[in-house]
């Protein structure tokens, strides 16, 4: 192998067929009016399919709950015109050979009671804690619980009815499914609070609606991080022995790849060993790992959304790590908001024609 191979070998999995390596991070525009994706929305992952990306993950929408965001402008999975609306983004990829995923998120606390489509909807959130000792709303009743549960397995459903290659759970970055996992937001007292493997109970109760949803062949992926926007400082797993007591009940309920969301995806997880999030995750599982973080970029995306954008980096210790194998798929986020074409250039060996990402890309994305 030489060069950029690496990245460029197909990836199968059950009935995931991808021609590389190069996956589509999770990205919300709010560019959705109705919550409804228009042709904008289809043609702007359209580019990212033509570019070459191996796998697209949409950005964040909302599963089936009148509580999962308070945003008016980001896109439901559910509702018959947002369904229709996705169905045209899902042919768009298709018809140029592309391969996407929609990525299902739910906010729980950190969705302000009050705004979005649904105002008089209460939040939804594992102990109501905004961050430890900060409480802004009721814990989640049991009907709760199975009403959202249930509204993750519709929302799934709709994506293997209407095309899509699999499914995304978003519980990373400190929103609902994440608010379970995370000591600082969850403090309940029945199965799905308490000890590490307790809190993900809740995620691992949403992967198997899911399943039961989809069927056995339809990929679920689950994206989970350490840090919270709460407190980016925070930790699942200070130890591998407690990464593999938080990915235990996850594995046994059927995801099928993890992704792992870091900032910079070359920085060490544990001490003594140089592999990251997604390079332990895969030891520990045995499961395939997508990593992501800075993927030739300077700067990381929380750093960047402050200041002045983030500058062009080389991919070698990429290269380095998935010839390694320590993880299987690589998340590429805002350089591919900046260059629709990022895989065909990085292919080309055209690194050097790569454009830097700037917040006014981000004000426009397209
Ligand atoms: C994000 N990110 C993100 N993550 C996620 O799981 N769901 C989402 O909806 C979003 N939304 C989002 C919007 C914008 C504008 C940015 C820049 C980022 C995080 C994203 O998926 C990715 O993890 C980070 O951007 C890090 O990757 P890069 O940009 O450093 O390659």
């Amino acid at each position: 192998m030489s060069g950029t191979d690496v990245l460029f070998r197909p990836f199968t999995l059950k009935s995931l067929n991808l021609p590389n390596r190069i996956v589509m991070a999770p990205m919300t525009r709010s560019k959705s009016p109705e919550q409804i994706p228009n042709d904008s929305v289809a043609a702007y992952y359209k580019a990212r399919a033509l570019g070459g990306t191996g796998l697209i993950l949409t950005e964040g929408t909302a599963p089936e709950h009148k509580s999962a965001t308070n945003d008016v402008n980001v896109p439901h999975f559910h509702g018959e015109e947002s369904l229709a609306g996705w169905g045209k983004v899902v042919k768009a990829v298709k018809s140029v050979g592309g391969h996407i995923m929609p990525q299902l998120w739910h906010q729980g606390v950190v969705r302000h009671p009050g705004t979005g489509p649904y105002p008089e909807q209460p939040s939804m959130s594992p102990s109501g804690l905004a961050k430890q000792d900060k409480k802004v709303a009721e814990p989640m009743s049991d009907a709760d619980v199975a009403d959202v549960i249930a509204g993750f397995a519709s929302s799934a459903r709709h994506a293997k009815t209407l095309g899509f290659d699999g499914v995304e759970l978003h519980g990373a970055h400190g929103y609902l499914i994440d608010q379970f996992f995370w000591e600082g937001t969850n403090q309940r007292g029945d199965k799905y609070g308490g000890s590490l493997e307790a809190r993900s109970n809740f995620a691992a109760d949403v992967a198997r609606a899911v399943r039961a949803a989809v069927g056995p062949d339809f990929p679920i992926l689950l994206r989970f991080s350490q840090w919270k926007q709460q407190d980016f400082a925070a930790r699942l797993a200070h130890t591998p022995k407690e990464l593999e007591i938080f990915l235990k009940p996850l594995i046994d309920a059927g995801v099928d790849i993890f992704h792992c969301s870091t900032r910079r995806f070359w920085e060490p997880e544990f001490e003594g060993s140089d592999m990251n999030l997604a390079g332990w995750t895969k030891k520990i599982s045995g499961l395939p790992t997508i990593s992501v973080g800075s993927v030739s970029l300077n700067m990381d995306f929380i750093t960047a959304f402050r200041q002045a954008g983030a500058e062009i980096s080389g991919i070698d210790k990429l290269i380095e790590m998935m010839e390694r194998g320590d993880f299987d798929l690589i998340a590429v986020g805002r350089a591919l908001i900046a260059n629709p074409d990022w895989a065909n250039k990085v292919r080309a060996g055209k690194l050097s024609e790569l454009v830097p990402y700037s917040p006014e890309a981000l004000a426009t994305l397209v």
